[in-house]
């Protein structure tokens, strides 16, 4: 037998495709981030909870954030969005860099501008930010142009442009679709929002410690989903190869995992996807369901958990094969499939669900013989308008 030493597979770690790899090397990815940014021990210490170091100049008398991304991104920029609002009680605004661009919100005082790019190159993101800067030079202090960018790629061009950039410190991401990248900016915006909350004094350093806690345990959670869940994912994916439809639901803080769930399949598969807010399903989705398109109910426990079930009910009425992203207690017998994640506090469970998501994407792509990791009109970044 001959091995392959080419450089590419010896790159690939015994991986099929680089996607592969990068969705496992995720609970080192969170690790990482841990060891840079958080110190647990803070208040023995005497220390700060996260080394994030934000300068006055960015911070002081904060009174919104507005964030602007692509792809991916943008939903990690949601997922962000209910950190800060949640737990540093900051107002932040969501856009598409390339709407932002062309229909900008008016000009709001005490602002903080993030934007999101792993490749720190994506040409609308940087248009944003680059017409943020200039319409505001020159304003009254209040409006000054406050800019942080958030990338795994602090070389790039964003790095070049922002006031302050937070690294996200995954490694190269080779895989066309964003996997690794996407986890790494969520961690970055626990790094955020626990830093403002921190200075602010919206939460208590009780609670501070508990969220502390819970991140610390992640990179272990998600390893135990990798062993759990994978060879079941895979299984479950004979099911889909003809599959022309699926629908992702999830609510609050999942909502955006929803997104990110479709967006996968659409990427790497060619499946038609829609990732919607549970409760919106009524109002015109559900007119699609049938035996025929898959429902995936994210239904991580917490507040909406109880909501997301009985969204998940209606969808089954519809003869819809319902797929369940549940925590290991909450076997719920409305779904036909249950993928089982470790039972977590909602505020850390996105990091969470996304997982199985990623791998279900990747089995049925791999399972209809698709080039994974370089999809078809998709481009790592897309640096033209
Ligand atoms: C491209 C990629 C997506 C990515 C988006 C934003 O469309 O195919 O996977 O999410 O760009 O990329 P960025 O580098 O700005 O995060």
């Amino acid at each position: 037998r001959v091995l392959d030493w080419s450089p590419v597979t010896v790159e690939k770690q015994g991986f099929r495709h680089f996607m592969l790899k990068e969705i496992h090397e995720q609970p080192s990815v969170v690790r990482t981030c841990l060891e840079v940014y958080f110190n647990p021990d803070w208040q023995q210490k005497g220390t700060k909870p996260v080394n994030l170091n934000l300068s006055s100049e960015l911070i002081d008398n904060l009174e919104n954030i507005q964030i602007v991304a692509c792809g991916t991104s943008w939903h990690a920029s949601l997922v962000g969005k209910y950190l800060l609002e949640q737990i540093a009680e900051i107002p932040t605004f969501v856009q598409y860099a390339s709407e932002y661009r062309y229909s900008p919100s008016p000009i709001m005082a005490n602002t903080m501008t993030i934007g999101v790019t792993q490749s720190g190159e994506t040409a609308d993101t940087l248009a944003a930010l680059g017409m943020e800067r200039q319409r505001r030079s020159g304003l009254d202090k209040p409006y000054r142009p406050r800019i942080v960018g958030i990338s795994n790629r602090p070389e790039s061009t964003l790095g070049g442009m922002v006031d302050q950039l937070i690294n996200t410190y995954a490694g190269i991401e080779i895989g066309v679709a964003a996997t690794k990248t996407f986890v790494a900016q969520v961690m970055a915006f626990y790094v955020l929002a626990l830093d403002l909350a921190w200075q602010r004094k919206t939460i208590s350093p009780e609670r501070i410690d508990q969220i502390l806690a819970g991140l610390l345990q992640l990179p272990t959670q998600i390893e135990k989903i990798l062993q759990t869940q994978e060879a079941k994912i895979e299984e479950l994916a004979h099911n889909f190869p003809e599959t022309r439809d699926f629908v992702f639901l999830g609510r609050g803080i999942n909502f955006p995992i929803a997104l990110e769930g479709a967006l996968k399949l659409k990427e790497i598969s060619y499946i038609h996807a829609e990732g919607y807010p549970a409760g919106e399903m009524k109002h015109g989705p559900i007119a699609l369901l049938d035996a025929h398109v898959p429902v995936v109910a994210i239904a991580m426990g917490g507040s909406v958990y109880e909501k997301v079930i009985s969204n998940a009910q209606e969808a089954k009425a519809r003869d819809a094969r319902l797929i369940g992203i549940v925590p290991q207690s909450y076997d719920d017998e409305v779904f036909h499939d249950i993928l089982n994640v470790p039972e977590v506090e909602e505020l850390l469970s996105p990091i969470l669900a996304v997982i199985p998501l990623q791998l279900l994407s990747y089995y049925i792509a791999s399972l209809r013989g698709l080039d994974v990791d370089q999809p078809r009109n998709l481009a790592k970044s897309v640096t033209v308008e």
